[in-house]
């Protein structure tokens, strides 16, 4: 049977994702469009960007938040090319974007002291073979996968090297060790719901004594360039960007904030993202056609959920078409690297009597497809 009742919003996309629930554009404070970004309202709205996120996370004292080009990509590069060279790297890739670092470390940085843990989809590497002594990067949550690291436990407290984490589809959706983590990354259009375009980087007290005590022997793009003289440029921290940001989409950011602190802060966009993943989690229990392509229960993650379906591909294409085609879930195939399967967001701006909504119809369209 065809279900009645179709989710309100069927925005389930991995990014960019649902905007946060009663969002208005007409609400944003658009104040600082068509000023500059280095005059004192703009560099304000940069410099509240950057230290209501550090509040609002939590961040330990000493970590410098700054927003930087080209979304999560600009600040993963931007940190790789800043500081990998001085000391073998360990890399861990375990889908899409995990194996794109991978390939930039040793084909394009060509460093000749890398080892590399990767897992296929579904799978995590061995994380307990990280070396306390070398350079760490890896995916929080990787993303087309849907498989998270569990925990920091793998991560020596007492490091010598740092830990460079892409953590896009992380933040404000799990707990993050941020004594653990020297360099996190993320951008605006994932968990807040937020617009493409700029990426976050968080830099540790100790990052920053990297970068001020290492030059990499390869040049650095403008665009990259965190020093000023061998000193760390503090104002990319305080709202003096690089290059001209979009101001549009930092009063949408500083909306997002605003939400995210009257839902009751970060515990809160957790909590409602793991409730929304136990909404397809039960869903599976109860069908033997779909499962999660996360091999373990405590590597799935609870944003970007993953699943696979006793299907052909060519079959799940045909599903996602009529879920969209009936206007009940958008985007919601899984990544062009990655099995044919579901990937359905929960993240905390996906409401979840919008998942369970969606569920019913996951089995009408599994049905419709199976019919032929
Ligand atoms: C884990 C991960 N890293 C990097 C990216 C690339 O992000 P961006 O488009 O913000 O550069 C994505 C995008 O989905 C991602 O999920």
């Amino acid at each position: 049977m065809k279900p009645s009742l179709k989710p309100n919003n069927p925005n389930f996309s991995s990014g960019p994702c649902s905007k946060r629930p009663g969002y208005n554009v007409s609400t944003l404070d658009l104040s600082t469009l068509g000023r500059s970004h280095r005059a004192p309202i703009g560099k304000a709205a940069l410099q509240a960007a950057c230290e209501r996120t550090a509040q609002l996370l939590e961040l330990p004292p000493g970590y410098r938040v700054g927003v930087v080009p080209a979304s999560d990509t600009g600040a993963m590069e931007m940190a790789m090319w800043s500081l990998l060279g001085e000391r073998p790297v360990d890399v861990f890739g375990w889908e899409s974007f995990g194996l794109t670092w991978v390939k930039d470390i040793t084909n394009q940085l060509k460093l000749d002291q890398v080892t590399t843990y990767s897992a296929d989809y579904g799978d995590l590497p061995d994380l307990s073979q990280a070396n306390p002594n070398h350079d760490l990067v890896f995916t929080w949550n990787g993303t087309t996968s849907g498989v998270r690291v569990p925990n920091a436990d793998w991560i020596d407290a007492q490091r010598t090297g740092l830990t460079i984490c892409d953590a896009t589809s992380a933040v404000f959706a799990m707990e993050m060790p941020w004594e653990k983590l020297d360099v996190v990354t993320f951008s605006w259009q994932k968990v807040l719901g937020g617009e493409g375009a700029h990426g976050m980087l968080i830099l540790s007290p100790r990052a920053v004594e990297r970068l001020e005590n290492y030059t990499p022997p390869w040049p650095m793009p403008k665009i990259f360039r965190l020093t000023s003289g061998g000193k760390l440029d503090e104002g990319i921290f305080q709202g003096s960007t690089i290059n001209t940001p979009s101001m549009l989409c930092v009063a949408d950011y500083l909306d997002a904030l605003d939400w995210v602190e009257s839902s009751g802060g970060v515990a809160q966009t957790i909590a409602k993202s793991q409730t929304n993943l136990a909404v397809l989690e039960r869903f599976v229990e109860q069908h033997d056609w779909i499962h999660f392509l996360a091999s373990r229960p405590d590597t799935r993650s609870n944003t970007s959920v993953c699943l696979t379906l006793d299907l052909t591909p060519a079959q799940v294409k045909q599903m996602t078409t009529l879920l969209n085609d009936e206007g009940i879930a958008y985007d919601v195939g899984s990544y062009r690297d990655a099995p044919a399967g579901l990937r359905i967001w929960c993240g905390a701006t996906v409401e979840k009597q919008d998942l369970e909504a969606l569920m019913p119809w996951l089995s009408w369209a599994y049905q419709q497809v199976q019919e032929g």
